[in-house]
């Protein structure tokens, strides 16, 4: 077939994709194209606009390396990482919901001892956090391996800045009440990485970059999905606003201010106020 035209080359594009041994690979392909059509001819996209969007992806890629990247940003920025995420971890009652996995997490932290500090003499509020790891019945997962990272006071993750020592992250298993423990400092809110294309985005478009304060964790154990999620620290003024979509209700926690002796005080980050905060989790059984 020849001469397509506005109303054909749509179908024509589709047909193309039928011999698409893969039936899985085939719907995707098919459906990306009617939608990418369909988006064209919705805004009548002129010839600038696609070349100006092509220059946005090419640098997209170009700012993209193995410490950064850019594509995950733009996914989180524009609700695609929380909508892929929605479906895909549909929650029964005592199971943790789930939110993005953002760009900083590093595979195998450190995995440290109970009650260990992993500040790492970053200052800020010392944190005293407790939590359990259970299905949703509430058995014990003893075992359960649980990652944390999360920002420093600043706004930055360890990977951001020069060094490759690790800070603010560890792994930690649980003990055979499915408990966890650690010190650390409570974390603040940061602006994702806008001096790139994204951040040309956010301003182009007059919104923030800042995400409200969280703390990072991934939970996995045998039998279970992996639970990848944050909690938010209560009162954040981001909370209604995150340039990614990651708040949920059930992950907002409300550290509380302390006044007795502190727990395994020799671990204790510097600093004579201090917070606590204990929270469970639930993993989903897998299928
Ligand atoms: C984060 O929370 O680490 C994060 C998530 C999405 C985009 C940027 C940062
Ligand atoms: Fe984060």
């Amino acid at each position: 077939m020849r001469d397509f035209n506005e109303e054909t080359i749509t179908d024509a594009v589709v047909d193309r994709f039928d011999g698409t041994e893969n039936p899985r690979l085939r719907q995707i392909m098919q459906a990306l194209v009617r939608h990418a059509h369909a988006f064209v001819r919705e805004v009548e996209l002129t010839q600038e606009e696609w070349l100006a969007a092509i220059g946005f992806l090419t640098r997209t890629g170009h700012i993209t390396d193995d410490k950064r990247q850019e594509f995950i940003l733009l996914s989180d920025t524009l609700g695609i990482s929380m909508l892929v995420d929605a479906i895909n971890h549909r929650m029964p009652d005592g199971a943790t919901e789930t939110t993005v996995l953002g760009p900083f997490y590093v595979d195998n932290p450190p995995v440290q001892p109970a009650d260990a500090d992993i500040s790492g003499g970053e200052t800020g509020t010392p944190l005293y956090v407790t939590a359990t790891v259970s299905a949703p019945d509430g058995t014990p997962l003893a075992g359960a391996q649980v990652d944390v990272w999360q920002s420093d006071e600043d706004g930055y993750y360890d990977v951001q800045k020069p060094g490759d020592d690790p800070n603010l992250r560890a792994r930690f298993i649980a003990d055979e009440d499915g408990r966890i423990s650690f010190w650390s400092i409570v974390p603040k809110y940061y602006p994702i990485p806008a001096d790139g294309p994204v951040g040309d985005m956010l301003e182009a478009t007059g919104r923030h970059p800042y995400r409200p304060a969280h703390i990072h964790f991934m939970i996995a154990h045998e039998g279970y999905e992996t639970l990848v999620t944050h909690l938010f620290m209560e009162g954040d003024p981001y909370l209604d606003s995150d340039a990614v979509f990651g708040v949920k209700q059930s992950l907002i926690v409300a550290p509380q201010a302390q006044t007795g002796p502190a727990p395994a005080a020799a671990n204790k980050p510097q600093g004579s106020a201090w917070m606590r905060l204990d929270h469970r989790f639930g993993l989903k059984p897998t299928a």
